[in-house]
């Protein structure tokens, strides 16, 4: 346990000469929820995005399981069971929500003699019925545009093709907000589901309750860099606050303060005799030999 599925390492991102992300680093496990927060044009959403394929860091590393990876597209990346539901939540609105669903990986009918079949039409509007309806999203039609639901319909059908899909990490970006309460009670009931059947999801948002209430552990960026990182249980939503406007700073939040190949293991023990504060896992790894002692212990859980 405690190796990351995906970790992100130095990656840096410019727009033009908007500097988004200047070396962030970035990880999540099997099975664990982290809310990646901070202020807006912190650059989450562009680390989400780099994460899952849509673009492409300038320089950094990203590794699934320890092996590097490029994605060059979302498709690589969700061939790696990766998933996302975006801010804009990237849904064709000309499309209905069951063609939205299963977009690019429609279902077919088996054909006669192994001929290709037909698309299974009535099979694909079931499941992105109930798909929603899990999500207390009732569609009046599977047929009308996605452009003719609410935007918490829109969001809900967002959040259930990213679910229905990911095998293996779920990025949400702001999932919740164009919901009502109850229907963000049921998306943050279906994060601890997914999370409990090993899938990582990764929430952003800013909502401090939702993240108080479904993460297990939480990295914040701040202008373009992870500034520090916390274990739910033993953090305040002031700390929080306090992390993401830079009027908390955590120390060493990657555990390289010394350098060198000895560092993580150091670092590690440091953190380990803090009172709260630092999930203190030293994911990112740094190559060989890392996390000599300890790291894989601190974290909690999972
Ligand atoms: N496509 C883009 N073109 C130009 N600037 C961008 C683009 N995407 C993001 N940015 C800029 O990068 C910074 C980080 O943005 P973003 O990742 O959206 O932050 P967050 O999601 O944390 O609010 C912001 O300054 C934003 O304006
Ligand atoms: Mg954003």
């Amino acid at each position: 346990m405690g190796a990351p599925l995906i970790a992100a390492r130095g990656i840096v991102k410019s727009y033009g000469h908007v500097e988004a992300l200047r070396g962030a680093d970035f990880a999540v496990r099997p099975g664990e929820v982290v809310a990646l927060i901070g202020d807006n044009g912190a650059g989450k959403s562009t680390l989400a995005k780099i994460l899952s394929g849509v673009e492409r860091p300038d320089t950094g590393m990203i590794e699934i399981d320890g092996r590097p990876v490029a994605f060059g597209s979302v498709e690589e990346a969700r061939g790696a069971g990766v998933e996302t539901v975006y801010q804009d939540l990237a849904l064709c609105a000309e499309l209905s929500p069951s063609a939205n669903y299963f977009l690019g990986r429609e279902r077919l009918k088996p054909g006669l003699l192994g001929m290709l079949g037909v698309l299974d039409n009535a099979a694909m509007r079931r499941e992105t019925r109930e798909a929603c309806e899990r999500l207390g999203v009732r569609l009046k039609s599977e047929t009308a545009p996605v452009s003719t639901l609410s935007g918490g319909q829109r969001q809900g059908v967002a959040v259930a093709r990213a679910v229905g899909w990911a095998r293996r990490a779920v990025f949400m970006d702001e999932p919740t907000a164009a919901l009502g309460v109850v229907q963000t009670r049921r998306v943050l009931d279906l994060i601890r589901s997914v999370r409990d059947s090993g899938v990582a999801v990764v929430l952003i948002s800013h909502n401090m309750q939702d993240v108080m209430a479904v993460s297990d552990r939480v990295e914040v960026l701040r202008l373009g860099r992870r500034v520090a990182r916390f274990d739910t249980a033993r953090v305040s939503m002031e700390e929080l606050v306090g992390a993401m406007t830079g009027a908390l700073e955590q120390d060493d939040p990657d555990g390289r303060a010394e350098g060198g190949p000895g560092r993580d293991a150091a670092g590690a023990d440091e953190r380990a005799a803090g009172p709260g504060r630092d999930a203190a896992v030293d994911e990112a790894g740094d190559g060989p030999g890392r996390d000599a002692a300890g790291a894989d212990e601190q974290e909690d859980g999972r």
